[in-house]
Order: structure tokens, then C-alpha cells, then sequence
């Protein structure tokens, strides 16, 4: 059955580029990404895995640990991971899960039969701190995803989770945010000292909080 939004995300042990890993164990009270990718020695691939290692920094800054994941085995991963050192001029060394046997794949529904029968699509997960999945996006094998709009999407959910605001369309960190229908106008304005802009009774603006 696919997962949803909600849902605890499944718990598994795996063989990974950093050892074996007990995933929920692992993740403690971070946040996580997990994410698949169809095959190792592929290009788009070699560019996702490399921006992804070279925004190390943004993820830990967030507090969140990074996973990737293919049907690939472990001396495949051990070997691209050089390649994509080479090329893309990073050090690789958040964990990649070799799922030679389809465990997690299968875990996260991240083989769609109609796509490809044999490889994971490019799905990706971000989890909370609770271990419940937050986001779930699926893009085809032939589209690198934007792993700046999975920073913005985190921010936005630690702030929801933080400071009970939303943020708007096509919001940008520093930008306003919106307070959450379930505070009111009156709660609002002692909640956000920075002020509480009232458009219409339902849609408020605050700056955003934490900065
Ligand atoms: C790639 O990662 O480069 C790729 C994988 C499958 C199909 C197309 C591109």
C-alpha cells in the first residue's frame, strides 16, 4: 500500500555506503530525507546525489539527515560515489542505501510498474522529528529535482511546526508568512510582536518569526 501524508514512515535496516543503518535509530530526533534514484552511473543522477552533497551545510543547518536509495548494491554505490566526487567536486558522505533486494522500495512504494518495472523512480520523502511522513513528491527518471525547493519546503514545515504559521505561494525564506486558521486575530498579535497584518479575517500576515 503507498504511504501518505501522516503516516509513520516505515522503519527498516539497510546496507548503506556508511554501514548498516537502522533507519528510525539513525534518524533520532532529526528530521530526514529519503530519497530514491533509478540507477547508479546515470547521469541526472550523478548531479542530484552531487548537489546534494555539496548542500551538506543547508540540511544540517535545518537539522535534517540525508538518505539515498537505489536498487543498485553496495560495491556499485562505493564506486559511483568516486565519480560523482570527480565530477560534480564534492565529498559524498550522507548514506546510500544499496536495496539490491527491493526492501525499501518496496516499503515506499518507489516502483511504479507502469514507469519502469525494474528501478525505483525518483520519489522522495521528507520526514519529522515524530518519524511521520511530511512531503512526498515523484518526479520521472528523466527529470533531476530541485533540491532547493526541498530546503524551502522544509523551512516552511519547521515553521509551521515551530511558530504554528504557513507560508504562501511561491514563498522565499525572509519573506511574510501566514498565521494558521486555528489562532486567532486576538491570539495572533500577542503570539507575533512583530505584528500581525489582517487582509481579511482569514488571511493574516506576520513577518516571518525566527529571524
Ligand atoms: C539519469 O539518472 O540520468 C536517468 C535515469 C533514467 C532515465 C533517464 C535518465
Amino acid at each position: 500500500m503507498s504511504l501518505r501524508l501522516g503516516d509513520i514512515a516505515p522503519d527498516y535496516t539497510a546496507q548503506t555506503t556508511e554501514g548498516e543503518i537502522s533507519f528510525h535509530k539513525y534518524l533520532g530526533d532529526s528530521w530526514g530525507v529519503l530519497f530514491s534514484h533509478p540507477a547508479d552511473y546515470t547521469p541526472v543522477c550523478t548531479t542530484e546525489l552531487g548537489r546534494t552533497a555539496a548542500l551538506k551545510a543547508e540540511f544540517a543547518a535545518r537539522n535534517v539527515k540525508v538518505l539515498a536509495v537505489s536498487v543498485d548494491g553496495l560495491d556499485n554505490h562505493k564506486s559511483w560515489v568516486h565519480d560523482i566526487n570527480e565530477t560534480q567536486k564534492v565529498t559524498v558522505d550522507f548514506p546510500i542505501i544499496a536495496d539490491p533486494d527491493r526492501n525499501v522500495a518496496t516499503l515506499y512504494d518507489m516502483i511504479h510498474p507502469n514507469a519502469s518495472e525494474n528501478f525505483t523512480i525518483r520519489s522522495l520523502f521528507i520526514i519529522g522529528p515524530d518519524k511521520k511522513v511530511k512531503l512526498i513528491i515523484t518526479y520521472p527518471a528523466s527529470t533531476g529535482r530541485n533540491f532547493v525547493e526541498v530546503l524551502r519546503v522544509i523551512d516552511s514545515l519547521q515553521l509551521t511546526a515551530n511558530y504554528s504559521v504557513a507560508t504562501p505561494v511561491d514563498w522565499k525564506a525572509g519573506e511574510d508568512v501566514i498565521v494558521v486558521p486555528a489562532v486567532s486575530t486576538e491570539d495572533a498579535i500577542k503570539k507575533f510582536p512583530k505584528g500581525v497584518k489582517v487582509i481579511k479575517p482569514y488571511l493574516r500576515y506576520t513577518p516571518q518569526p525566527n529571524l
